[in-house]
């Protein structure tokens, strides 16, 4: 038969090529930045070898090199010198990422800056929104929908201001999408783009992230506001009520177990698709190379590929720079 013809020439790699049906490329992947405080810092995550939190002048070079690697945008996280109750530090105009997206724009204009809005970095508590504590603080309080859109919304304009080109809100709070998108237009950045994590699991996976940002909470969890795992069709609700509101650019977050989600969503609204392979993803593959149980490079084009055949058009990963080499050699 034709089908066991094809198997056989399958050894030869022109035929290989010409059959592939997806191709990992540079131009879809994003590296996340964390940028701390301070002058001359370079300090690598430990529950993330190869990754570093740098201070703004520390920056230029790593965004140099993703730039030299073809990789078109970053995604900046901030770890602020102080925190407070309603996470006002994340929107100060001279905030650590405010002062880095400027500096960034200013060496490298052409790099895509996306900024994270979220307040688990900035608030004490490290949760994601304002809190309205029950009558025991810290065992029963839920987070105040309508308080937390309006600093999400200062927090975006305060980024929009400083030159970010898309900003990415990750706080899982109901209708935040169309809360940024009215401030950004009231204030004229209507060309400022929103990357909506639009169904984001509550996950396990976030772990080493969390050392890195400084942003575990303090007391409880995230269930009430991020997505429970057993659930899809939640997932499509949450992205469709993304793209209602204004996304340019819908998320699924994590990737690797959430690869049926991924391309659910795509199926389902053939929308700009992004998928994060998140802390955890990476820490894990890191610890079992470390260990020589497994192939990093292999494993890693592997996983990456995974995520693009599930159906994500952009892949946001530790590993941008890494595969960037790999691919292109
Ligand atoms: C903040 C945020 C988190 C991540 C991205 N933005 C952590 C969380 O929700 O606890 C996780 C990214 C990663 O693990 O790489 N809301």
């Amino acid at each position: 038969m034709e089908f066991t013809r094809l198997r056989r020439l399958r050894g030869k790699k022109f035929l290989r090529e010409l059959l592939r049906e997806n191709t990992l490329s540079v131009s879809d992947f994003i590296l996340p930045i964390f940028v701390v405080p301070g002058k001359g810092r370079k300090e690598e995550i430990p529950s993330m070898p190869g990754i570093y939190r740098f201070s703004i002048d520390n920056l230029n070079r790593e965004v140099e090199e993703a730039e030299k690697l073809g990789i078109p945008a970053v995604l900046i996280f901030g770890v602020p010198e102080s925190k407070d109750e309603s996470g006002s530090p994340a929107y100060h105009r001279e905030g650590i990422v405010q002062k880095a997206v400027q500096e960034i724009k200013k060496e490298f204009p052409h790099m895509g800056v996306i900024t994270d809005v979220c307040l688990c970095s900035y608030t004490r508590h490290g949760h994601c929104g304002i809190i309205r504590y029950g009558r025991k603080e810290t065992t029963s309080f839920e987070i105040d929908n309508d308080k937390t859109l309006k600093v999400l919304g200062k927090i975006a304009l305060s980024q929009a201001e400083v030159g970010a080109d898309m900003v990415a809100p990750s706080a899982m709070v109901d209708g935040q999408v169309k809360a940024i998108r009215e401030v950004l237009d009231e204030n004229g950045y209507r060309d400022t783009g929103i990357m909506s994590y639009s169904a984001k699991y509550a996950s396990s996976f976030y772990g080493p992230f969390r050392e890195a940002a400084d942003s575990s909470p303090r007391f409880g969890d995230r269930r009430s506001y991020q997505m429970d795992y057993h659930n899809r069709e939640e997932a499509l609700r949450e992205v469709e009520a993304d793209i209602e509101e204004g996304a340019d650019i819908v998320m699924v977050k994590p990737a690797l177990s959430y690869l049926d989600v991924i391309r659910e969503a795509k199926e389902a609204f053939n929308f700009p698709l992004a998928a994060y392979s998140v802390s955890g993803e990476y820490s894990m593959v890191k610890a079992a190379a470390q260990k020589g149980w497994i192939e990093e490079r292999k494993a890693v084009l592997e996983i990456l590929t995974s995520i693009k055949r599930a159906g994500a058009d952009i892949i946001i990963t530790y590993w941008a720079k890494g595969a960037a080499k790999w691919i292109g050699g």
